[in-house]
């Protein structure tokens, strides 16, 4: 079964930027940990990124026409996208999962980072794991194709 990894503004810098954060590994490097996982779990991952709200509201409507399930770093989009928003509500309302990840934790950060528009629409979130983080969200996928 395919699974989307979607992640958010910023991210295709991981390893250059705050790397006290958000370690010192690069987006190729969480694109082969997510496929690796996947097989493991038996999901088709496929990684993407964009720095564009557009597209990835435009990749919800898609995983909701597809019926697929959804991994997520929304990044800064977390804190303020009502229309990515929306847009990850169609995807759950359409009984698909959709697991919120974020790199660090935070909550334990900058004010503005301390609520997420993404939350209380998706199925579930797991924050401050590092990439591991992913791999929960991909077991928790899995979990959940099973039921
Ligand atoms: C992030 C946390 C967000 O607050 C931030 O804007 C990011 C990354 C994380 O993975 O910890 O870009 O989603």
């Amino acid at each position: 079964r395919k699974v989307i990894v979607v992640n958010g503004p910023n991210l295709g810098r991981l390893g250059v930027r705050e790397p006290d954060v958000y370690g010192h590994q690069d987006l190729e490097t969480l694109r082969r940990d997510c496929t690796a996982w996947g097989r493991e779990l038996g999901l088709d991952v496929e990684v993407r990124q964009t720095d564009d709200e557009a597209e990835m509201i435009g990749w919800m409507h898609r995983a909701v026409d597809e019926r697929t399930p959804v991994v997520m770093n929304p990044a800064a989009f977390t804190h303020y996208s009502y229309g990515l928003s929306d847009a990850a509500h169609m995807v759950t309302d359409a009984g698909l999962p959709l697991m919120e990840v974020h790199i660090s934790n935070p909550s334990a950060r900058d004010a503005f980072r301390k609520y997420s528009v993404i939350s209380p629409v998706a199925t579930g979130t797991i924050t401050g794991m590092g990439f591991y983080g992913y791999r929960l969200a991909l077991e928790a996928v899995a979990h959940l194709l099973e039921q």
